[in-house]
C-alpha cells in the first residue's frame, strides 16, 4: 500500500473525465492495489471521500468512508464503501445546504448545494453490481465524488462564494451551525 499524491486545484488533472473501468478490470491486480491505496490516502488525509482524478488517475473510481473524522466532527458515519462507475440519479428537485471540503482544495470549506437523496447505481471492488438510495450526508458525499471523475469540483456548485472558509475561521466562526462533508 502507498500513499498516493493528491492534486491540489489548479492542476488540470482535476478537470479531466475519468474514463469507465471495463467490467473485466476491476478485480484486476493493479485496480485493486489502486483501491487500497486511494483508501490509505483517503485515512491518512482525514478525507471523507476521495476520487481517482484527486490521484491523476482518470478512472471512475471513488472511495467514501466517515469514522469520527476529526475533519468532519458532526458528520454521520459511513462504511467503507468503493465505488466503480458510480451513476448518480437525483431522486428529489430538493436540494439543501451543506459544508463541503475537498482535499485538493486545503484548508477550505463552503457551502454547497446538493440534492438530498439520489439513487447510486455503480459496481464495488468485486465487480458486483450495487443499486442503493443514498440521502442527507451520504447523498452529498457521493455527489462530490461523482462530480470529481467528472471534473467538476465543489467551488463550481456553490450558489456563491460568500461562505467560503479558511478551516481555522470555519471553526472559529461555524462548526455545529450546520453539517458538513467532503
Ligand atoms: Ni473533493
Amino acid at each position: 500500500m502507498a500513499i498516493l499524491k493528491v492534486a491540489r486545484l489548479g492542476h488540470p488533472v482535476l478537470r479531466n473525465v475519468a474514463a469507465p473501468v471495463p467490467l473485466s478490470e476491476i478485480r484486476l491486480p493493479e485496480t485493486q492495489r489502486l483501491i487500497d491505496d486511494m483508501v490509505e490516502t483517503m485515512r491518512e488525509y482525514n478525507g471523507a471521500g476521495l476520487a481517482a482524478t484527486q490521484v491523476h488517475t482518470g478512472k471512475q473510481i471513488a472511495v467514501i468512508e466517515v469514522l469520527a473524522n476529526p475533519r468532519y466532527p458532526d458528520a454521520p458515519n459511513i462504511p467503507l464503501t468503493v465505488l466503480v462507475n458510480p451513476v448518480v440519479t437525483p431522486l428529489t428537485e430538493a436540494m439543501e445546504e451543506g459544508w463541503e471540503g475537498c482535499l485538493s482544495i486545503p484548508d477550505m470549506r463552503g457551502k454547497v448545494p446538493r440534492y438530498t437523496s439520489v439513487r447510486l447505481q455503480a459496481y464495488d471492488r468485486g465487480g458486483e453490481p450495487m443499486d442503493l438510495v443514498a440521502k442527507d450526508f451520504f447523498a452529498r458525499v457521493i455527489q462530490h465524488e461523482s462530480d470529481h471523475l467528472n471534473g467538476i469540483v465543489y467551488l463550481d456548485r456553490m450558489k456563491d462564494l460568500s461562505t467560503l472558509t479558511h478551516l481555522t475561521e470555519w471553526s472559529r466562526y461555524w462548526l455545529g451551525a450546520s453539517e458538513q462533508a467532503d
